[in-house]
């Protein structure tokens, strides 16, 4: 079958598509799945370019979705012909977070998704929402699952309450529409006036070009009547976290997420905690966080949006696309 591998050191001149040996039969408890898509993650992007090694031959891409075109012994949950979705910790099924690293993350520590077909355990998949196509399906791995975790799971949204997206890449689209659904109001930030019109139109109530207004924690504050926000999806990490920091409530919730501005650095503690806000990490979310979000997504009809699809033999051209920051939503792969 055809597939993607990518070569130690890693860069995107190391990703090849390649013949890979056929997927065994499934095993019992186990399902075959041909898969159809996957979606970019910056995570992806860091496993690829070599930012995160990984082991030399390393079949990439995190989020998969596809049919089921076997099942093994002992499966009741998928039959043949299921359209199914992939999870990011596949051992870690529901309850707290139990996992701090990307040992057992498909794409990272083990073989992904960029590949025709897989056979894995049953409970590595759940089934996709009715009515997505695999493209849409696969966006819900991990930027779906991560915003609806820090909106939803973590931090309790409320119809009312108000949050702060940071940028337009997945998982800020996402928390976005999940705000949106969930009757909450959004401000949205993104470096681009162009994109600043398109969230906009997907309900942002506010937007502020954060180029433009670097003190844009301080905007928030006026634009929620000096109060600030309830929720903030921290995509940025380091640089942005002091705004952040001055834009959300007393008393409010910070989901921090991302890595784009850094790995460490300074924060204002003092001003933190006088906000007596909370600062969660979090890292995607479990099984059961998956099975949710997707009886969510049925009942409100929300669908991602996707930026644009490529081939699957394509896939350095799709991060090379994923690292110009052009896109709005999620990037995707479809084979
Ligand atoms: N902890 C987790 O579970 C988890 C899961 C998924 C992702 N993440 C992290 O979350 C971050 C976003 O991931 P993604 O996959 O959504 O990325 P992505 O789709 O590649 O999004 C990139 C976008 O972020 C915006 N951005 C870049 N620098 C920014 C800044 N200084 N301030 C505000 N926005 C900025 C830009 O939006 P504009 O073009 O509009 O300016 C850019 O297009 C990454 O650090 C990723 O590692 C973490």
């Amino acid at each position: 079958m055809q597939g993607v591998r990518l070569a130690a050191p890693g860069g995107l001149e190391k990703l090849s598509a390649t013949e890979l040996p056929e997927a065994a039969p499934p095993g019992a408890g186990e399902i075959s799945v041909r898969l159809h898509a996957s979606s970019l993650n910056f995570h992806d992007y860091a496993v690829v370019a070599g930012m995160i090694p990984t082991e030399d031959g390393r079949i990439p891409m995190s989020d998969g979705a596809g049919v089921v075109e076997a099942v093994g012994e002992g499966v009741g949950e998928f039959a043949v012909g299921d359209a199914v979705v992939s999870t990011f910790f596949p051992y870690w099924l529901e309850g707290p977070a139990r996992v701090g690293d990307f040992r057992t993350t498909p794409g990272d520590g083990v073989d992904g998704y960029a590949r025709e077909r897989v056979t894995r355990p049953a409970h590595w998949f759940t089934r996709q929402p009715k009515g997505y196509s695999h493209a849409e399906a696969a966006t819900l791995t991990t930027a779906g699952l991560t915003a609806w975790r820090a909106l939803v799971v973590d931090g309790g949204l409320k119809a009312g309450d108000t949050v702060l997206v940071l940028g337009t890449g997945g998982v800020s689209i996402f928390a976005l529409q999940f705000a949106r659904m969930m009757g909450a109001r959004v401000i949205a930030t993104s470096s681009s006036n162009e994109k600043l019109e398109r969230l906009k139109e997907l309900g942002a109530e506010h937007v502020i070009n954060y180029r433009e207004t670097p003190e844009w924690g301080k905007k928030v504050k006026e634009l929620t009547g000096g109060e600030g926000v309830d929720h903030i999806v921290e995509v940025g990490g380091p640089m942005t976290l002091p705004q952040s920091i001055d834009a959300v409530k007393i008393g409010g919730h910070l989901a921090l997420i991302g890595i784009l501005t850094g790995r460490e650095g300074d924060i204002p503690t003092a001003k933190l905690m006088a906000k007596q806000a909370t600062l969660k990490g979090l890292i995607v979310g479990s099984r059961r966080d998956q099975v949710e979000m997707i009886r969510a997504i049925e009942a409100s009809n929300l669908r991602p949006i996707i930026d644009r699809e490529f081939g699957l033999t394509e896939i350095a051209d799709a991060f090379r696309h994923q690292a110009s920051g052009h896109h709005f939503g999620k990037i995707c792969l479809t084979w």
